[in-house]
C-alpha cells in the first residue's frame, strides 16, 4: 500500500492519556465510588440483571496497581457504523494489556459480532497494530451489524471464548451494542464462563451520552470533516452569490450532528428534528420557514445561503410518520406483491390514493413525484419504507420551490437563485480522527484494559472532564446498567441504554436558538477549514462547540 504523508507521520503521534494513567500500569490504582442505580425503571432493572446491577462507579488514580497478576486472553469487536477513532481504542488496548504482561493476548474478532459467533479472528501483534495507529476507519478488523442478543448466540460465544481462553471481551459500539455488551456481561457472569465484557462508546451520531459519557467517539472528527466542507461551500457561495445549498448530514435520529455542524458554520438555516417534532411541524410549516430566510435574503440582493437537513428529520414530521405508517399498513404481506404488479405509477398512483386517509393523502400529494416513489421503492426486508433513504434535502428544495413561485407571482419576492443539494455521510466516518478524537480513544481503551485487569464486567470505560486538557481528563468506569430503561420495541418491554436525542432546553440548542435569526437573514458564515493535526494545541487540540457549551466554556 502506497502511504500518504500524513498517515506516515501519524504513526508517530502519540495519544495524550488522561493525567492519572501516564505513570505506567504499575503506578495505576483503582477507588471505587458510590453504588449505582439504573436512570429509571430500577426494580426491573435490576431483576434483569442480578450478578450485574448496582455496582459501584470506578475512577483510576496514580497509586500502586494491587490487580491480581493473570495472564489475560482478550478479544474485541467492533459493531455498527464506522467511526474516527477506532483504530486507537484498539491501539490504546493492546498497549495497556502488552505493558501489563508481555504473554497477554489481544484477538481481533472480524467484521463485528458476527466474527465472535463465526470465530473468525486474528491475533493483534506489534507490526500489524503500528500499521493502523492514529488512523480513521474499522479496517483493522472489520465491523457489521450482527446484533448479538440472543441466549444461543450467547452460548456459541461462550464455546469460542473456551476455545481461546478468552478472559475478556471488548465491545466498541453505540447504545444497542453497549446495552447487548450489557445482556452479555449478565449471562457470562450468571454462568460462571469467567469472562468479562466492557464496552467503549462509540458513534458519529452523537446520540450516546448522557451524565457519565460526555460524548461518543467520532463525533468531534466527523463534524468537523463535514463542518470543514459546509464552510467551503458557504465561502463558494458567498463568491459567486448564486446558489442555496441544502446539505442533509448523517445522524441516522438525532440530530446532534447537524447542531455541531450549525454551531461551527453559523450556516443560515438548520433544522432540528427534536424540535419539528416538539411543535409538531408540518412539511408545509418547514418549508415555509426555509422560504421566509431564502425570500428576505433575496429581496436584499443576498440570492445566496446554505440550510442544514438532520438525515433523520421527516420522521420527526408528525404527518410524514404517520404516512408511512399508513403506506407500511397499505403494502404489509402479500399486498406488496399486487402493487408492484400494477403496471403505471398513475394505476400505482390510484391504489395509493384508495388506500390512504384524506390527512394522509393530502401529505403524500405534496410531495415531488421522485419522493413519492422513493417511499415505495425502496423498502427494508419486512416490506417497511426504509426512511433513512428518503432524499430530504431534495424533498425540501421541491417544496421551497413551489413556495417561492406562489410569492413570485404575488410579488413579495424578486430574488433568484440555483439550488444544488448534497449528503454529507460517509465522507466523515473514517477521516484521520483529530487529536481530540485520537488522544480520547486511545485513552478508553486504555481504560477499558484496567477495568478488565481489575475484574470488572459490565462497565461502560468512561474517560470524562473532556472540555478540560487531556492532562486533566479522569479515567474510570461505569456500569451500563446505570445507564438503562425499559423501552418499548419491537412489540416488547426491553432493557436498552437511553438514547440521547437534542435537547431543546440545553445550552447548545438554546445557543442556537438565540443566534439563528440573525444568521438566517445576515451572512455570518464561520469558516472552520481543515482538521488540524499539529500546530497550536489552540487549533489543534479543541473538541466540539457542543462539549464546549454544554460545560459552560
Ligand atoms: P452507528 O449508530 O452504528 O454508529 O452508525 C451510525 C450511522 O453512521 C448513521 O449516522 C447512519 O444513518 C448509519 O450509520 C448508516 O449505516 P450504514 O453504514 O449501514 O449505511
Amino acid at each position: 500500500m502506497k502511504l500518504s504523508p500524513l498517515q506516515i507521520a501519524r504513526y508517530d503521534y502519540n495519544p495524550k492519556l488522561p493525567g492519572m494513567l501516564r505513570n505506567g500500569i504499575a503506578d495505576i490504582c483503582v477507588k471505587e465510588g458510590a453504588d449505582t442505580q439504573s436512570v429509571a425503571d430500577q426494580e426491573k432493572i435490576a431483576a434483569l440483571f442480578p450478578n450485574t446491577y448496582g455496582k459501584k462507579e470506578i475512577t483510576f488514580e496514580k497509586g500502586a496497581n494491587t490487580s491480581e497478576q493473570k495472564k489475560q486472553v482478550v478479544g474485541v469487536i467492533l459493531s455498527g457504523g464506522q467511526a474516527p477513532g477506532g483504530h486507537n481504542v484498539v491501539s490504546g488496548l493492546y498497549d495497556a494489556l502488552k505493558a501489563t504482561n508481555k504473554e497477554n493476548v489481544l484477538i481481533g474478532f472480524k467484521g463485528g459480532p458476527s466474527g465472535l459467533i463465526e470465530d473468525d479472528y486474528i491475533i493483534i501483534e506489534d507490526e500489524f497494530m503500528d500499521q493502523y495507529r492514529n488512523t480513521g476507519g474499522f479496517d483493522i478488523i472489520g465491523s457489521g451489524r450482527t446484533k448479538l442478543e440472543t441466549e444461543e448466540q450467547f452460548a456459541i460465544v461462550t464455546e469460542v471464548c473456551k476455545k481461546h481462553g478468552v478472559t475478556a471481551i471488548v465491545i466498541i459500539g453505540g447504545d444497542d451494542s453497549n446495552t447487548n455488551a450489557a445482556v452479555l456481561a449478565e449471562y457470562m457472569a450468571a454462568h460462571n464462563t469467567g469472562v468479562q465484557v466492557i464496552g467503549c462508546p462509540k458513534t458519529i451520531d452523537g446520540d450516546l451520552k448522557n451524565e457519565d459519557i460526555e460524548i461518543s467517539f467520532g463525533f468531534d472528527t466527523a463534524t468537523k470533516t463535514y463542518s470543514e466542507l459546509i464552510g467551503n461551500i458557504e465561502r463558494d457561495c458567498n463568491s459567486s452569490k448564486k446558489y442555496w445549498h441544502f446539505v442533509k448530514v448523517m445522524g441516522r435520529s438525532a440530530s446532534h450532528v447537524a447542531l455541531e455542524c450549525a454551531l461551527e458554520t453559523q450556516a443560515n438555516i438548520c433544522l432540528i428534528g427534536e424540535e419539528v417534532a416538539a411543535k409538531k411541524q408540518s412539511l408545509s410549516e418547514i418549508a415555509e420557514y426555509i422560504t421566509d430566510a431564502i425570500a428576505t435574503r433575496g429581496n436584499n440582493g443576498m440570492n445566496f445561503g446554505v440550510a442544514i437537513i438532520p438525515e433523520g428529520i421527516v420522521e420527526f414530521v408528525p404527518e410524514f410518520s404517520t404516512l408511512i405508517a399508513e403506506i407500511n399498513e397499505l403494502l404489509a404481506g402479500e399486498k406488496t406483491e399486487a402493487f408492484n404488479a400494477l403496471p403505471s405509477w398513475e394505476e400505482k398512483n390510484a391504489f395509493i390514493e384508495a388506500g390512504l386517509t384524506a390527512e394522509s393523502m393530502a401529505v403524500f400529494a405534496i410531495l415531488p413525484q421522485l419522493i413519492q416513489q422513493q417511499l415505495f421503492l425502496e423498502r427494508d426486508p419486512h416490506g417497511n419504507v426504509q426512511v433513512s433513504l428518503i432524499e430530504s434535502e431534495k424533498l425540501f428544495v421541491e417544496l421551497v420551490k413551489v413556495k417561492l413561485a406562489e410569492r413570485k407571482a404575488a410579488g413579495t419576492y424578486t430574488g433568484k437563485c440555483g439550488f444544488l443539494t448534497h449528503f454529507f455521510g460517509y465522507e466523515g466516518r473514517c477521516a484521520f480522527p483529530s487529536n481530540f478524537d485520537a488522544d480520547y480513544c486511545y485513552s478508553l481503551g486504555y481504560n477499558a484494559f484496567m477495568l478488565i485487569q481489575y475484574g470488572y464486567t459490565g462497565y461502560l470505560s468512561k474517560v470524562s472532564n473532556l472540555s478540560a486538557p487531556a492532562e486533566e481528563w479522569v479515567a474510570g468506569g461505569m456500569p451500563i446498567t446505570k445507564m438503562m430503561n425499559i423501552e418499548r420495541r419491537n412489540g416488547k418491554d426491553k432493557p436498552v441504554i437511553r438514547k440521547a436525542l437534542v435537547e431543546l432546553d440545553g445550552a447548545p440548542f438554546k445557543f442556537f436558538d438565540a443566534n439563528r435569526a440573525t444568521w438566517a437573514v445576515e451572512t455570518c458564515f464561520t469558516y472552520p477549514g481543515a482538521i488540524q493535526y499539529y500546530g497550536p494545541s489552540s487549533v489543534c487540540d479543541i473538541t466540539t462547540r457542543t462539549l464546549a457549551l454544554e460545560h459552560n466554556k
